[in-house]
């Protein structure tokens, strides 16, 4: 098939937010213990956090980091996780029926985002705490000294204060699973309450207030008009959550879940939009997606799920999703939708970073490896500079049960003015056929130099394992060309491509 892709440098849709490239580090599985911190490990540093962990975090480029969670940090006392480690608690943690030893806190992994470069967003529990415990957290964390909680802190060993932009009012509190979950009436004043006393203490603070955890949620688009409803003003994001499998063998849907990203967020923004309208606000709100990547929830559900009274175990082993080539190409194609909405999407965290639905893989006393979603994230973190700019790509189509009929190719660029780059993202969805795609280079100018990577393989179902970590990994592909003043590139089936030009 051929296909035909027009890209417009003149009409940004709005610059690329370093942000987009976020990720998560839950207290939940082995993220932490047995991942980023094991300290018997042969690479252990001082602190015991793995130093081939931190190297490719490092290389997967990732921003900021929400912390310490997910569902659970709506039980988490944020109290337990500071002070001298052996009088730090084992309390239960009720969402994943683990024990939390809290041998890592906020100053180790605080100390840790230092060491690879990213920045700390972090969460307070409106579950089953509120506004003063959050204010408790922001006083500890953000003011200098000569206040009670500033001088814990620095009594802790932190004489700097941690300075912490981000802040995520609770999580998912739409979700009946989530422990202290609530109407949307009811949260949004207890958000926007909270918002206004942090503020109080700190009005530089960036917030976010809990959207919808999926788009398939009963409440979704109500949840987010009544919550903006109370909270519009006093909060700068809302999140969304996503997250996609391919279900009951159909990988052609699977591989269109971009559409339903793509659609999720036009809906928030329209919502988002609508608050707007009728407060006569000038406030603009935009979207943090922050938690979004591909898992099979069905398997956590029916497999992994851990129960008893009696059982409660550290760091066991849950939603280790061994990621396979169709997924990545899925992560790519969701990284596309992200980078698309530019404008509006200037936050978003892949959930999650270690081990737990993740990108990096960890053997305890072994070795760290790249799963094959990790490689559209490292490069489309490394390209997507400057602008997101408007992309349309005449193609063909293909049926889906779930999307009725979708493209065989999407796609998104970016164009770096300083950098005299024009980067293209680009999946094609097709499960049999290769595509032929052709870059008229128009107002971009000529190009001296193309070249691209491609992740791909005979095997769409392929993964990196233990014994095989490096099964799937980029090729160089030798395809592109530029002729005629078109860039010209072949792509194979159930493939993502990063296109540079410069
Ligand atoms: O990322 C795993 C879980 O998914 C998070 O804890 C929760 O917020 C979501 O439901």
């Amino acid at each position: 098939a051929n296909a035909r892709l027009i890209f417009d440098p003149r009409r940004p849709v709005g610059a690329v937010n370093r942000r987009v490239f976020g990720s998560f580090i839950e207290h939940l599985g082995r993220a932490v213990y047995d991942g980023l911190h094991e300290p018997g490990h042969p690479t252990a540093d001082a602190d015991g956090f793995r130093e081939d962990v931190k190297d490719l975090v490092r290389e997967l480029g990732v921003s900021a980091i929400r912390y310490p969670g997910g569902n659970f940090v709506s039980g988490f006392r944020w109290e337990d996780s500071v002070g001298p480690k052996e009088e730090r608690p084992k309390r239960l943690d009720l969402a994943w029926h683990s024990t939390e030893t809290n041998e890592v806190g906020l100053h180790e992994f605080a100390s840790w985002l230092d060491d690879v470069g990213s920045e700390l967003m972090l969460a307070v529990n409106l579950g089953t705490r509120g506004t003063l415990e959050a204010i408790d957290l922001l006083e500890y964390s953000n003011v200098a000294a000569g206040s009670a909680l500033a001088d814990r802190r620095v009594a802790n060993g932190r004489t700097s204060p941690f300075g912490v932009k981000m802040w995520c009012l609770g999580n998912e509190m739409d979700g009946p699973w989530q422990l202290g979950h609530r109407s949307a009436d009811d949260y949004g004043k207890l958000a926007a309450q909270t918002a206004k006393g942090m503020r109080m203490l700190d009005p530089s603070l960036e917030l976010v207030v809990c959207g919808s955890s999926g788009r398939g949620m009963a409440t979704f688009g109500e949840w987010e008009r009544v919550v903006l409803n109370h909270a519009y003003d006093d909060v700068d994001y809302i999140s969304c959550h996503a997250y996609y499998a391919e279900k009951d063998g159909d990988l052609g849907s699977f591989l269109a879940s971009a559409i339903d990203m793509d659609t999720f967020i036009d809906d928030v923004v329209t919502t988002i939009d609508h608050v707007k309208a009728v407060k006569r606000s000038d406030h603009v709100v935009n979207i943090s997606f922050d938690e979004w990547n591909v898992w099979d929830i069905a398997r956590y559900e029916t497999v992994d799920k851990i129960e008893g009274i009696d059982n409660w175990p550290v760091a066991p082993r849950l939603l280790e999703d061994a990621y396979t080539v169709a997924d990545a190409v899925v992560v790519g194609n969701l990284l596309i939708s992200l980078l698309r909405r530019a404008d509006r999407v200037t936050s978003a965290s892949l959930a999650q970073l270690v081990n737990v639905i993740a990108p990096i893989m960890t053997e305890p006393g072994g070795i760290a490896w790249k799963q094959t979603t990790f490689f559209p994230f490292a490069v489309t973190s490394a390209l997507a500079t400057g602008e997101s700019v408007p992309t349309r790509v005449d193609c063909d189509t293909y049926e889906t049960k779930e999307f009725g009929d979708a493209p065989l190719v999407d796609a998104v660029t970016t164009v770096d003015e300083e950098l005299g780059r024009a980067s293209v993202f680009v999946v094609n969805r097709s499960q049999t056929e290769s595509v032929r795609l052709a870059i008229p280079l128009g107002e971009f100018g000529t190009v001296s130099e193309a070249t691209a990577q491609t992740l791909s393989d005979d095997d769409p179902y392929a993964v990196n394992t233990l014994e095989n970590p490096e099964r799937v990994g980029l090729a160089t592909n030798e395809s592109i060309r530029i002729e005629d003043g078109e860039v010209v590139i072949d792509l194979p089936p159930i493939s993502w491509t990063a296109i540079s030009l410069t």
